[in-house]
């Protein structure tokens, strides 16, 4: 209509066609503005995998924002929905405790609908202990998925009252640890369940409590407990798991003893249990002993199944060896820049260290999870790429 007006003034006026042209010319802008506002919700739709290395892709995982209703991506990668994140090395800072800013990011997450969960070596109040008195509560008493033990006990979205999984040692492997550990007079640990218990306390036992897992608690002979005979009336907190028979099932045993003494028994220890246990050892002062055939990756797909997700949705976040198979499931994966260089070789993208609140990193830049408030407009989003996500970040604290 504005159109016909500007031809009738031209018509009628021949000396207005200078004016009609720019007449026209505001016109045909006007018809360009919202197309290029209608291409503009095209960015949500770029894959947020568009590595995070090249800056250049990092618009488009700064503009996604979290929407459940959006669909897979034809591209093949597609929306993020559960989180699993390894806690020692990746969530947890160095000395074992979690930034403001990581608190702050896993809580949003949750606001925001992710199933975000724990994928850690450690036992389930020990996840809870580190991460920090407000939300550890908070996950406690509401419940939360989580994978613990590397796999070895998985909870569904309601805690300990929805077990998805757990491996335990077989009785006689269970038994013949406990000689062993005696005949060597070494300190040793059972983990079952969410309980971890032992014979008696030393210093070498309560070491654990220097990672935030639980003291263990002492119940006198593991043997007993093995059998189902042993008398204590525990509280089912100190207990540990039981059959039906009231015997004691154990996920895993730690050996705690000095570098050098964990070092020479470590061959003598894996001779003794070939192919009955596997042995592992995260730290040089503790021998893992662990039941064949659990790791944290299977472990993670066994909860995603629980939870009717597909794997695809799933940004898994690491540093370590034991991390690298749930990289490679998820569908999009994220290696902290304190990660041993062949985890960094399998995830799809690189952040901060762990020290430098690199989990929250990864959650603004991938999920867009971020304390400052969402852009009114598109002009506004292009100039907040430019900063760097370190200045958002660190305001927080
Ligand atoms: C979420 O995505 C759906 C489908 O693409 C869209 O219709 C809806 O407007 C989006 N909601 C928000 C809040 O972005
Ligand atoms: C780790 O986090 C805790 C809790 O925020 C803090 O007290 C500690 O200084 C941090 N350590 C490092 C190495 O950043």
């Amino acid at each position: 209509m504005k159109q016909d007006k500007a031809a009738t003034e031209a018509a009628s006026l021949p000396s207005s066609i200078v004016f009609a042209a720019r007449h026209l010319l505001v016109i045909l802008l006007s018809l360009l503005i919202p197309s290029s506002i209608r291409a503009f919700p095209h960015r949500h739709d770029c894959p947020p995998s568009a590595s995070l290395r090249r800056p250049a892709s990092r618009l488009s995982s700064l503009v996604r924002r979290h929407n459940t209703s959006l669909n897979d991506h034809s591209s093949g990668t597609s929306v993020i929905r559960a989180i699993a994140t390894d806690f020692d090395g990746t969530f947890l800072n160095s000395s074992h405790g979690c930034s403001p800013a990581n608190v702050w990011a896993y809580r949003e997450a949750m606001r925001r609908g992710y199933a975000i969960f724990p994928a850690t070596g450690r036992s389930r109040p020990g996840a809870f202990n580190a991460m920090g008195q407000v939300l550890g509560e908070e996950l406690r008493r509401e419940g939360s998925p989580g994978v613990y033990l590397n796999g070895l006990l998985v909870y569904g979205p309601d805690g300990p009252n929805d077990l998805v999984f757990t491996r335990t040692m077989d009785a006689a492997t269970s038994e013949s640890v406990v000689e062993m550990c005696r005949s060597l007079e070494a300190s040793f640990v059972a983990y079952s369940g969410d309980a971890i218990l032992c014979e008696q306390r030393t210093h070498h036992t309560d070491r654990l409590a220097t990672y935030k897992e639980p003291r263990p608690h002492p119940i006198g002979p593991l043997t007993d407990a093995l059998r189902g005979r042993d008398t204590s009336r525990e509280s089912s907190g100190t207990r540990g798991v039981r059959n039906g028979q009231g015997e004691l099932l154990v996920n895993k045993f730690i050996i705690l003893d000095e570098a050098e003494r964990i070092d020479a028994l470590r061959g003598w220890v894996e001779g003794r249990l070939a192919g009955k246990a596997t042995i592992t050892q995260a730290l040089p002062t503790m021998l893992e002993i662990l039941p064949l055939g659990a790791s944290k990756g299977d472990g993670v797909r066994r909860l995603m199944e629980h939870m009717q997700m597909d794997l695809r949705h799933m940004l898994a976040l690491g540093d370590a060896e034991n991390d690298k198979e749930m990289l490679t499931l998820a569908g999009h994966s994220v290696a902290t820049a304190n990660a041993h260089a062949s985890v960094r070789s399998v995830a799809q993208h690189l952040v901060s260290s762990n020290d430098q609140d690199g989990f929250s990193e990864a959650l603004e830049r991938l999920c867009g999870i971020t304390q400052t408030p969402p852009p009114p407009s598109p002009a506004v989003e292009e100039s907040r790429t430019t900063r760097s996500s370190r200045k958002v970040t660190t305001t927080l604290s």
